[in-house]
């Protein structure tokens, strides 16, 4: 059989091929992004590629003769799992754990893989050997007869596995362990991770089993390996969360099955990862004594409301120039709203040192976050603790207008049912809405002065 082998070139960033070195790629425009890789491809592998599907040829039909439009799905034995997956998994469909090492995306999928009952999965590591993987699955303490582990790193033992074994699901850790006999380089390089990612996505399609593939993240937070990775999974899931902290969250960022902006939280203890299913009631501080510079954002993550707790400081600059930083919010925007404040309420903020964090180590884009935001400034600022039964839902505007927020009637069910008694909103977004329904107290505001006024008199 002809083998040939070249030299390439590839972008790290969005996996572009070019025949030369190059110093910005010409396709997405990032500077040194050029790695060099040897691909030898033999002629072998076009025929077995093909061989893999042959029977399953698809023909034009038109769109009304087909039939089985509803997409069957897998329901996984965690509801955070099947909420990020937009309701359950799709048969065929093949997703991306991505995640900084040690954060528990290997004890996630295992723990799925064990509490899966009467589907026959196969768990094939090329990180860990079968030993620890066992150590693992009876520290997690659960025992499953369908759950076969496997340890193996190249494709074409894995399909002759797969064939094998004729699993439900399968689980893939980590894409960057794989390699294919097709492509001549080493596991986790661009080319490999390209092949290996495009292999399996064939597996998942032809065979219609869900694939899960675990990746890892680079330093700068994305998915190592090129966009190409994104682009060939139907769903990314990032498993990400402060290792100081117990809590995970497992966010969606693409999905061709569902909503790309939901959420799930997990637990991390002893003896592995415990779905958090009342996000609300675990991220408010538990605190008896009313504390300054507090405030409670009533924020929709995905389809799901969420109450979740804005601090903010606001001291006296000790040196020249006053400090900015925030955890959990864009600090742009804490910029723009601490400017609103002082040129809009006239609130003299510019030789202050401000430092904001959203408590526990979400981070959130929710725009409904900015009036909790200010809430909290403007607490800090003059040292009078809000009641903290009070809860906030709305944007803050440049010219210090309150803005309406989608889902209100959402945001204000999850604080009334939490047990608050007070939720400010816009006053655009108090039209139309039923107050009655809710025991809470619902106080439109029209600005940031407004606001003021009626917290602090
Ligand atoms: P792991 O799933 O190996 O992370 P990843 O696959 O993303 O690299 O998780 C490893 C971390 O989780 C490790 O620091 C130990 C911790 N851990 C627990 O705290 N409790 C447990 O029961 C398990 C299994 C792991
Ligand atoms: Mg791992």
């Amino acid at each position: 059989m002809a083998t040939k082998e070249k030299t390439v070139f590839f972008c790290k960033s969005c996996g572009n091929e070019s025949p030369k070195w190059f110093g910005k790629c010409p396709a997405c425009g990032e500077w040194n992004t050029c790695v060099e890789e040897k691909v030898v491809e033999n002629g072998k592998r076009k025929t077995e590629n093909g061989k893999l599907l042959t029977g399953n040829s698809q023909q034009p039909t038109f769109i009304k003769e087909i039939t089985n439009a509803e997409e069957q799905r897998i329901i996984l034995p965690y509801e955070e799992l099947n909420r990020v997956l937009g309701g359950g998994l799709v048969l065929g469909s093949l997703v991306l754990v991505g995640g900084e090492p040690g954060i528990g995306k290997s004890t996630l999928l295992l723990q799925t893989a064990l509490r899966l009952n009467g589907k026959k999965v196969l768990y094939i590591s090329g990180e860990e050997s079968q030993t620890q993987i066992k150590m693992r699955a009876d520290r997690v303490g659960i025992q499953n007869e369908n759950c076969l582990i496997l340890t193996e790193t190249d494709t074409k033992e894995i399909l002759k596995h797969f064939k094998d074994v004729q699993p439900d699901l399968v689980i893939i850790d980590s894409i960057q362990t794989l390699s294919s006999p097709y492509v001549d380089a080493t596991a986790g390089t661009i080319s490999q991770i390209r092949e290996t990612a495009a292999e399996m996505n064939k597996i998942a399609k032809t065979y219609q089993v869900p694939v899960f593939l675990i990746g890892h993240i680079t330093k700068d937070g994305s998915i190592a390996g090129p966009k190409i990775l994104e682009h060939i999974v139907d769903t990314v899931l990032q498993f990400e969360g402060d290792r100081h902290y117990g809590f995970r969250i497992l966010r969606t960022t693409k999905n061709r099955f569902g909503s790309a902006s939901e959420l799930g939280i997990f637990e991390m203890n002893a003896n592995g990862l415990r779905e958090v299913t009342n996000p609300s009631e675990f991220l408010l501080s538990q605190r008896d004594e009313e504390v300054s510079g507090i405030a409670i954002a009533a924020t929709m993550e995905g389809q799901r409301p969420m109450l979740i707790e804005t601090q903010a400081l606001v001291s006296t600059a000790a040196y020249g120039t006053p400090q900015r930083s925030s955890t959990g919010f864009d600090t742009r925007r804490m910029n723009m709203l601490l400017a609103v404040l002082e040129k809009r309420a006239g609130f003299r903020l510019n030789m202050k040192d401000v430092f904001l964090n959203i408590a526990g180590g979400i981070r959130s884009d929710d725009p409904a976050l900015d009036l909790s935001v200010v809430a909290a400034v403007l607490s800090s600022n003059a040292d009078i603790p809000i009641d903290n039964r009070t809860a906030f839902a709305a944007e803050v505007g440049l010219s210090g207008e309150i803005r309406a927020v989608t889902r209100i009637d959402a945001r204000i069910a999850e604080a009334d049912k939490l047990g608050f008694e007070r939720i400010f909103i816009s006053k655009y977004n108090a039209k139309g809405l039923d107050i009655k329904r809710f025991h809470i107290q619902v106080v439109p505001v029209a600005t940031v002065y407004d606001l003021a006024t009626e917290l602090f008199g």
